[in-house]
């Protein structure tokens, strides 16, 4: 087992070959080279690259820890109010490394508070759910995340929960349990902290939303539940070190930039990246957002998709086997077990599975990984194996660091700006002209027009 987060590019030969690696290496070396000088299209938010080094020796990493000890103390429940890059790390943080069932464990086993996550959708449905589970505790304390402090999915989320809040506890109460992440000045979220006196945390300004999770948008919900932020700082401060090497033997984010590259040149234009733990789900929704809003501009991009197995085997495993072949899988290998289950005899074998029995289910999962892994290569499907030798917050540092390198080196291979996201705009405008915010009048005229030429023109009525 490494003590790094290591990519083996073995299952991609021979769709790609050594020749391809020799030719766009120089590529991949100058497009790091641009990223870590800074002289890149975006290169006003690229303050991520140093950010675990800076947030390790900063006052504000013991600021966040003091008021995420208080959270954990006295909350009953944490909501997390964000939507995008202001909730996905965190989630997939907490999920990645809590018990599966977290929030429904008793609370003497639980400790920590409950942890919800609102703001992320416009559902009347889940919002409704999550305030009744604020009549359910005595506690509640509530991080609402946002940089722009403008967007609407957490920014409605926030105006039932705030007024729920002053209900249960008054004002005065109410704003010391609710805690602000957002920019420095600007932003209607500032304003409101400002003028209700809440505690606030900033989101530096040179950092974008989908490279945000080692600020306090990712670190305050993630230490809010007791996860040891201090060692995922480490961890993504030991891969911001190796990252930087020249060496594709051990610069994990320049050979996964690299080979994803020369795939996407031989026809290789959708990514499935594959997890065999539920719990690494919302990795999967954080990498989805890293690399999609990242990449896919201007007509390019390799397209995110993701899978949990063996689960998805089961529904989408047909199609990886045999499909359409421009898919390529980049899977994820946690090496060190995470459980030691056994299945159990039965000597009547009825089921036929005795010969599984005394086995655990680790090394099934690894069996099947093993065997997925050759099948879907033989199916001409490549893959990309990226080796976590241990599920904790110091390899998840790592991992999360790797990605987001890979995704500004990948990026600037591609020729893209990796930090703008100016398509997101588009269905924003449509919806604010539908619901008649002011300034959007020419828009819903013809945003109209357009909805009357489709079957479904009756939803604007
Ligand atoms: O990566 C991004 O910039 C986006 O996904 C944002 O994080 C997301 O839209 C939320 O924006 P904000 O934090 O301004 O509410």
């Amino acid at each position: 087992m490494s003590e790094k987060i290591t990519i083996d590019y073995s299952y991609t030969f021979p769709f790609i070959t050594e020749n391809d690696i020799n030719e766009h290496l120089k590529n991949a070396l100058d497009a790091m080279k641009t990223l870590e000088e800074g002289t890149g299209a975006g290169n006003d938010f690229i303050g991520w690259r140093d950010l675990p080094q800076k947030m390790l020796s900063s006052s504000e990493l013991k600021e966040i820890i003091e008021v995420a000890n208080e959270i954990y103390e006295k909350a009953d429940i944490f909501i997390c109010i964000g939507i995008g890059g202001s909730y996905l790390g965190a989630k997939a943080v907490v999920e990645s490394l809590l018990h599966p069932f977290y929030n429904t464990l008793p609370k003497n086993e639980r400790i920590g508070p409950k942890v919800i996550f609102a703001g992320q959708n416009i559902s009347g449905r889940w919002l409704e759910a999550v305030l009744e589970e604020m009549d359910r505790v005595d506690s509640v304390y509530v991080n609402v995340i946002s940089k722009s402090g403008t967007t609407t999915e957490p920014g409605i989320a926030f105006r039932n929960i705030k007024q729920k809040m002053e209900k249960k506890y008054g004002k005065i109460e109410a704003s010391k349990r609710i805690i602000a992440t957002t920019d420095s000045k600007k932003g209607a979220l500032r304003t409101l902290a400002n003028t209700e006196k809440y505690r606030t945390f900033i989101i530096p300004d040179d950092v974008g939303g989908r490279f945000s999770v080692l600020t306090p948008v990712g670190l305050l919900p993630i230490a809010g539940v007791g996860i040891d932020i201090t060692k995922l700082l480490k961890g993504a401060n030991e891969a911001s070190s190796y990252c930087k090497d020249k060496d594709i033997a051990t610069n994990p984010s320049l050979t996964y930039a690299l080979i994803r590259n020369i795939l996407l040149n031989k026809g290789y234009h959708t990514e499935i990246l594959v997890n065999y733990e539920p719990c690494l789900h919302y990795i999967s929704e954080w990498w989805k957002q890293l690399y999609g809003e990242s990449e896919g501009k201007n007509g390019k991009g390799i397209f995110p998709a993701s899978v949990d197995f063996t689960t998805d085997l089961h529904s989408m495993g047909q199609w990886i086997q045999d499909g359409q072949r421009f898919i390529f899988e980049t899977t994820l290998n946690i090496e060190k077990e995470l459980s030691s289950l056994k299945v159990t005899s039965d000597k009547e074998d009825l089921d036929g599975l005795e010969y599984l029995a005394g086995k655990s289910y680790d090394e099934i999962n690894k069996k099947a990984m093993m065997g997925t892994l050759v099948a879907h290569y033989e199916g001409k499907v490549p893959n990309i194996v990226v080796n976590i030798p241990e599920l904790n917050s110091y390899y998840l540092g790592q991992l999360l660091y790797m990605f987001e390198k890979a995704c500004g080196i990948s990026g600037y291979m591609l020729g893209v700006n990796p930090f703008d996201q100016p398509g997101v705009e588009d269905y924003k405008k449509n919806m604010f002209a539908l619901l008649n915010k002011k300034g959007y009048e020419n828009i819903k005229n013809n945003i109209e027009e357009k909805l009357k030429k489709l079957p479904q023109g009756k939803i604007t009525k």
